[in-house]
């Protein structure tokens, strides 16, 4: 596996893959690494000959009262961890690498960001889309991998590569649980083991909302109550928003059809987390 935080290089190494006629698989994480990025890598694998990680804290997608300097980092286990999972080059930059000075030029998302976590973390979503717009371009892959578990952000990166006329096929990989249903996430990290058991909730209240969609509940509110009243069994767990919405713009459905999607965000003490499901197909 090849490593650099440096843009010329990692141009270079495309560049000549491209030239040999190689498709090029792209995995952009914020590192911390968990099978959840490695399922991305090996989807990457199936459907490109060459595959680039990126490895990137975006300071852009974090508000100052956010989480940003606590986020974990561990290069030495996330370069181990790719490496063994067939990554061929890790770009690894530095901020100063992705924003020089001077550099003021954003992505401004489109409708779906105005809900939701775009609610919730105001800013975010143009701090991920003007990063993943600049990987995009730095990396030029042919598909890019995406976990289903940030599915707003997956929604709006599909919207930005369709609008933007990018030859980018999107891929959303399904998210990937603990044995008891805990959606992984690096910020897992931050729980505490009383916290773990409160965080079980979220999983817990979409399981209960995917029953009740499945015993023939279609009504979005009704699905709503399911999930709050499962959520009172987890004192721990305060929820930001319950979503019951389609998956493009991500408006609140009235209805909920195969497909609809049952998304949550919570803090569990000091830890903010998200999960969601899409009705009619397996968790994940
Ligand atoms: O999902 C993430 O880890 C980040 O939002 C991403 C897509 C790598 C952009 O920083």
């Amino acid at each position: 596996m090849e490593e650099s935080g440096d843009v010329q290089l990692l141009r270079a190494w495309a560049r000549g893959h491209r030239a040999a006629g190689r498709r090029i698989g792209f995995v952009p994480t914020m590192g911390f690494l968990h099978e959840g990025h490695l399922r991305l890598v090996d989807e990457a694998r199936r459907r490109a000959d060459v595959v680039v990680m990126s490895i990137f804290v975006n300071p852009l997608q974090f508000a100052p009262t956010e989480d940003l300097a606590r986020y974990p980092r561990d290069l030495p286990r996330d370069r181990a961890l790719a490496a063994a999972r067939g990554v061929d080059f890790l770009f690894v930059p530095d901020a100063a690498v992705m924003y020089p000075p001077g550099s003021a030029t954003r992505v401004v998302p489109g409708e779906a960001a105005s809900r939701w976590e775009g609610v919730v973390r105001p800013g975010h979503f143009t701090g991920v889309l003007t990063v993943v717009a600049k990987l995009f371009n730095l990396v030029g892959p042919d598909v890019a991998c995406f976990g289903r578990k940030d599915i707003q952000q997956a929604a709006l990166i599909r919207a930005m590569v369709r609008d933007l006329d990018w030859p980018i096929e999107v891929v959303v990989v399904p998210t990937v649980r603990e044995a008891d249903g805990l959606a992984l996430s690096s910020r897992n990290v931050y729980l505490t083991s009383d916290e773990r058991g409160q965080a079980l909730g979220l999983s817990r209240a979409l399981a209960a909302a995917d029953a009740a969609w499945r015993a023939g509940e279609r009504n979005a509110s009704g699905l709503e109550a399911v999930v709050r009243d499962a959520l009172r069994m987890y004192p721990g767990v305060t929820a930001d928003y319950i979503a019951v919405c389609e998956p493009i713009r991500m408006a609140p459905a009235a209805s909920a059809a195969a497909g609809t999607i049952v998304a949550l965000a919570a803090r569990v003490g000091s830890t903010r987390l998200i999960d969601n499901i899409v009705l009619g197909e397996e968790h994940g």
